[in-house]
């Protein structure tokens, strides 16, 4: 217990705390991105994925818990840090650093915020299926086909291009969010070195110009009338 403490209380305690958090919010990053992109294969075969997902209530809760554990978590660990290093930081840094430091900290914060609204959004959207009286139609079986016709919410959802817009910025800044998160956990394990931290830079920022680019071609393909 006194470890326990030891460890929240420390920074790097809550450093790994972020880091261990944003890697389980990046592995459903993937995960839930992987089930998307089945969106190309046509609309039974991501109408079955959904379905699979409903019927496994017990699976899909377990991973909802563990989201919210982590997704809060990685917050409320991320302000307890910043208002821990912001209470103990002398002027240790030259000032270049520390500006450096700061527009860092305050461009995860800012793109952080982003994605949290994007989640309450689309939540609302496509979980809770508010936004759009035609979704209520699908989730109540109603006139448009089946009970679960995912495909066709996501696809009748992307024809606004308002909407579409919205989430292509979003996923733009989790990308620049992830970009900058994925490099921060290799410092943080110590897992860098001079030589590496380049490299680590680099690979870091092509895992998020490709979760982009796989999250925007669903709203891009509906737009450009590919899926329809
Ligand atoms: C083009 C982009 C995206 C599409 C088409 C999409 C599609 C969907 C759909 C259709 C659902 C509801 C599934 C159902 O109830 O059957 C859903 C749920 C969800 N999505 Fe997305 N999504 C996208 C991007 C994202 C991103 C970038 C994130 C995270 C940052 C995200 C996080 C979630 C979460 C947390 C849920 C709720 C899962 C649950 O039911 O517990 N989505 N998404």
């Amino acid at each position: 217990m006194n470890l326990l403490f030891k460890f929240w209380n420390s920074s790097i305690g809550k450093k790994w705390l972020v880091a261990l958090t944003g890697i389980a919010l990046l592995g459903f990053v993937i995960g839930h991105l992987a089930g998307n992109l089945q969106m190309f294969g046509g609309a039974d075969k991501i109408n079955a994925y959904a379905e699979f997902l409903h019927n496994n209530q017990k699976l899909l809760w377990v991973m909802r818990l563990g989201l919210i554990v982590c997704f809060i978590g990685h917050i409320f660990t991320t302000i307890c840090l910043v208002r821990q290093n912001r209470a103990a930081r002398p002027e240790r840094y030259s000032i270049s650093r520390n500006v450096q430091a700061k527009a860092a900290t305050r461009s995860m914060i800012y793109s952080g915020l982003t994605v949290l609204s994007f989640v309450i959004f689309h939540l609302l959207h496509y979980t809770f299926r508010v936004t759009d009286p035609r979704f209520k139609l699908i989730a109540e079986g109603g006139k448009l086909t089946s009970v679960n016709d995912v495909f066709q919410m996501v696809v009748l959802g992307f024809q606004s291009p308002v909407i579409s817009g919205f989430y292509l910025l979003s996923v733009a800044l989790l990308s620049l969010h992830l970009s900058h998160g994925i490099s921060s956990v290799f410092i943080t394990f110590g897992l860098e070195s001079k030589k590496s931290i380049v490299q680590v830079g680099r690979y870091s920022m092509l895992i998020a110009v490709l979760i982009f680019l796989g999250y925007a071609s669903i709203p891009a393909a509906v737009l450009l009338g590919v899926l329809k």
